[in-house]
């Protein structure tokens, strides 16, 4: 947990506008600076960044958020990640608060980090030293340029070469590097002795979004057991959610709209040496879910490239199968596979990036890959066998959830199977769309218009030096909206320096977030910085009809006081008061009951 004083100043010193410039060249627009958006293909700037409110907001695909949350989706960065990373550039450190729930890497991750920097740095330097090494990258066509892009080095003989890096190489702590390993006890003073994971092995360090190294793979040179030895799961690696190469790939990823997914260390290596940057491996475990949600969050077009043996087909299907529940429309997942005796290694070898993208342009799309593999199971020939077929479709294809996706794909199963729409929807039914907690860029559909409390708090998010013009006694009405209102008024006033990109920062998780982001999600982030949107008029329109909205309410209530013969003298007397005004107020306006249906 980082303090949420600490992120407020932190928001504070920070400017978003060089935030997001360190990554997105931006250009002056009026108030504003925009660019073409990261987040989507374009071709002219529809993204737009706000000095003043401290936000940033894509009018052509709905992003919008503060400095951290650029950070995090532009990086892939994690929230508390993100506020380190911004912290950094500020010079700020962020505070180390104890919790009961760590973030990854706990309260050691920083020392840790270090020392996995240091050993980083002392492989490389080895590498440079060893004529085997080199040789042996050269003789697979890797690069000094690359060798540097990727950080290789080399881990030399010997059992604690390490005690050269780490002056307390006994201190246990240094366990949780991975790099090291104590022995089983043995002898009469049961004693264990402690030694180098990896030795004569070329390493290739495994970094983390911000470029942290968090482990290594190590490779024999030329043939021996194991070929690659990794680092085992410690506080900074989980492998089954990170990905080898991307901190690398990160920028041609995004460029392509395209990651391609491949099984080893060298193929990424390779594929970069011959000019395809945009690989990404998964550490020598299946691809997991974490895997697939992380990719599809990258690019819109996942290609995942097996080697083309048995082993590489099995990889794929559970590849595919762990696609299909997080598959949305408009994402294009698809399987390369390469001829039987290749890898992306050899094979952009032999044909270079040319033959690399011809592959690629022929890879199959999931659904080919899905009924091909299926009706390779079976005798589509026959009843039985096409019936067969659609029970083993049947699960899987019910996982998706992406409507236009299923609707296709149930189609074409009632081609292959030969049976009609009806008898396919009787089989396998559309799903119900499910309500999503996270639902894309969070524009919820909502037919009725917002209620003025969302409307006002809108506005208030955009101009938070409007806060103080709001009289918080009319704002007694209920439901999340207002509740979020009266909570945003109460931020601002408290500081009116305070910026749109503070307050996002701190409702983030909180109750008030959903009817933060509803009212946010109106074309108001483009509208309220034009000369001819009257913001201020705006508000005291809202502010006037809440307190219509209020006094016909407190009217209600007073009438069923009276009916019941409850009524004190007082309420007796506001009634009187109330229904006055009221009646003069609906001379020329409808009365708020009316209004508010409108
Ligand atoms: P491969 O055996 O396909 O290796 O394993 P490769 O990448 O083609 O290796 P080269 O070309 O012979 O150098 C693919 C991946 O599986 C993991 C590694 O992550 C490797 O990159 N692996 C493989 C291990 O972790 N341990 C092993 O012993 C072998
Ligand atoms: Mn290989």
């Amino acid at each position: 947990m980082i303090p949420q004083e600490f992120i407020q100043s932190l928001l504070g010193r920070v400017d978003i506008v060089d935030v997001v410039d360190r990554h997105v060249k931006l250009k002056k627009a009026g108030a504003n600076f925009s660019a073409c958006c990261p987040f989507h293909n374009e071709k002219t700037p529809s993204f737009t960044v706000s000095p003043s409110k401290q936000f940033y907001h894509c009018f052509g695909c709905g992003a919008h958020g503060n400095a951290v949350g650029f950070l995090m989706e532009y990086s892939g960065l994690a929230y508390p990640e993100a506020i380190r990373a911004l912290a950094e550039t500020v010079g700020m450190t962020v505070p180390e608060t104890r919790s009961s729930a760590p973030h990854p890497g706990g309260a050691e991750a920083p020392r840790l980090a270090a020392r996995m920097m240091d050993a980083l740095a002392y492989y490389r330097a080895e590498l440079k030293k060893s004529k085997a090494a080199i040789d042996y990258l050269k003789g697979r066509g890797v690069s000094g340029e690359i060798a540097a892009r990727y950080g290789l080095g080399f881990a030399p003989d010997g059992w604690q070469n390490l005690e050269a890096v780490f002056t307390d190489y006994g201190n246990p702590s240094l366990k949780d590097t991975g790099l090291v390993i104590d022995s089983e006890p043995e002898g009469a003073e049961k004693k264990s002795r402690r030694y180098d994971r990896f030795r004569n092995r070329v390493m290739f360090p495994i970094l983390d979004a911000r470029g942290n190294v968090i482990g290594f793979g190590g490779r024999v040179i030329g043939a021996g057991e194991p070929k690659y030895l990794n680092s085992p799961e410690t506080p900074l690696f989980e492998k089954g959610r990170e990905l080898y190469g991307l901190y690398q790939a990160r920028r041609a990823i995004r460029d392509a709209n395209q990651v391609i997914v491949v099984e080893g260390y060298m193929d990424v290596v390779a594929l970069a040496q011959h000019g395809v940057e945009n690989a990404v491996a998964t550490l020598g475990t299946a691809t997991t879910p974490f895997h697939v949600a992380k990719l599809l969050k990258l690019a819109d077009n996942v290609v995942f490239c097996f080697d083309g043996d048995a082993a590489g087909r099995k990889a794929a299907w559970r590849a595919l199968e762990i696609s299909l529940p997080v598959l949305a429309d408009g994402k294009v997942v698809s399987f390369l596979f390469l001829p039987p005796e290749d890898d992306p290694d050899t094979y952009v070898r032999r044909l270079g990036k040319a033959g690399f993208d011809a592959a690629l342009e022929v890879a199959k799309p999931l659904s080919q890959f899905l009924f091909a593999e299926l009706a390779s199971h079976v005798d589509m020939a026959t009843e039985e066998g096409r019936a067969r077929f659609l029970a083993h479709a049947k699960p899987l294809v019910a996982q998706i959830e992406a409507p236009a996706l299923s609707a296709m794909l149930r189609r074409r199963l009632g081609e292959l199977a030969r049976l009609d729409a009806e008898e396919i929807q009787r089989l396998i039914p559309a799903r119900e769309p499910e309500r999503r907690s996270s639902q894309p860029r969070g524009r919820a559909v909502r037919a009725p218009a917002p209620p003025a409390e969302s409307k006002l708090l809108g506005r208030i998010l955009v101009r938070p030096e409007l806060a103080v013009t709001v009289p918080v006694d009319v704002l007694n009405g209920h439901g999340p909206e207002a509740a979020a209102l009266l909570a945003v008024l109460e931020f601002f006033r408290a500081d009116p320096r305070r910026t749109l990109g503070q307050a996002s920062a701190y409702f983030e998780g909180s109750e008030y977030q959903a009817p933060i982001a509803e009212a946010l999600a109106e074309p108001l982030l483009n509208q309220a910085d034009s000369p001819d949107f009257d913001l201020a008029a705006e508000i005291s329109g809202l502010v006037e009809k809440l307190r219509a909205e209020h006094l016909a309410r407190r009217r209600s209530e007073l009438a069923r006081l009276l009916d019941a013969g409850t009524a004190t003298p007082e309420q007796e007397a506001e009634y009187g008061r109330l229904h006055a005004s009221l009646a003069t107020a609906k001379s020329g306006n409808p009365p708020a009951e009316e209004r508010s249906k409108l």
